[in-house]
């Protein structure tokens, strides 16, 4: 995995806006992975202030908590639409969902089916989970997992309650698997922030390992690291 060490969260931001524009001038119906979470916000927004064509832009869904509707501002479908759909113009016909109601196992094979159906994805935008997931693909997960329904960890569940406020956190999701990950044919995991500094040291020093999910990013020919200083902690200084 390529390391681009920026200095702070704007910088992030304009970098990973970068490899997203360059993705779309290269195939201006390119598919994008696109992850909620507050690390990419900054590239989203940047996106919608850049004068780029998407009007061809396909936007796929990483991951879902089971049984919260759309209609629920917690939905990441709902999130991910706010953040980066609407803004760049995206309408649903042009977003593949990974549905959070019915059967997960029918829900996830018509969301594999409809992303290989659009060529697969191109660009994955991904963040880095305090226990090292990636999308909702908790440790331990392995190099091949598909997409699924999965339990949510400890971890997990403690690191998204503030969005929750006094409401219970789903403890089921939805995310895209390993496999789909491991095949667009570019990834960014973008890293932001000294409270990932832990996580992220432990990544970039792994072997690929089911423990932490995004070790596996190593094995993929085209990844890009894109992380700030105080995600790289004493790394950024050497
Ligand atoms: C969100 C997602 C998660 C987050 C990760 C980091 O769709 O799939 O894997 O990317 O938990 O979250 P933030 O960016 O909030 O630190």
């Amino acid at each position: 995995m390529e390391l681009h060490a920026v200095g702070d969260p704007a910088e992030l931001a304009r970098s990973a806006a970068d490899a997203v524009a360059e993705a779309v001038q290269a195939r201006p119906d390119a598919v994008l992975l696109a992850a909620t979470g507050n690390t990419p916000m900054g590239c989203y927004a940047e996106l919608a202030r850049r004068r780029f064509d998407s009007s061809r832009l396909r936007v796929a869904q990483l991951d879902e908590y089971t049984g919260v509707p759309e209609s629920d501002a917690r939905s990441l479908y709902g999130w991910m639409r706010r953040s980066l759909c609407e803004p760049l113009g995206i309408g649903e016909e042009r977003i593949i969902r990974l549905r959070p109601d019915g059967d997960p196992v029918l829900a996830c094979r018509s969301y594999d089916a409809t992303v290989a159906a659009a060529g697969g994805i191109d660009l994955a935008i991904l963040g880095l989970g305090p226990n090292g997931h990636l999308g909702f693909n908790e440790p331990p997960t392995d190099a091949h997992a598909p997409t699924r329904e999965v339990a949510l960890t400890e971890a997990s569940l403690e690191s998204n309650s503030h969005y929750w406020g006094d409401a219970p956190i789903p403890e089921r999701a939805r995310t895209a698997g390993m496999t789909l990950i491991s095949g667009a044919r570019r990834v960014l995991l973008l890293v932001s922030g000294a409270h990932k500094a832990d996580i992220l040291r432990r990544v970039m020093d792994a072997q690929p390992n089911r423990w932490l999910p995004a070790s596996w990013l190593h094995l993929h020919p085209d990844a890009l690291l894109i992380a700030d200083r105080a995600a790289l902690g004493d790394r950024a200084r050497r």
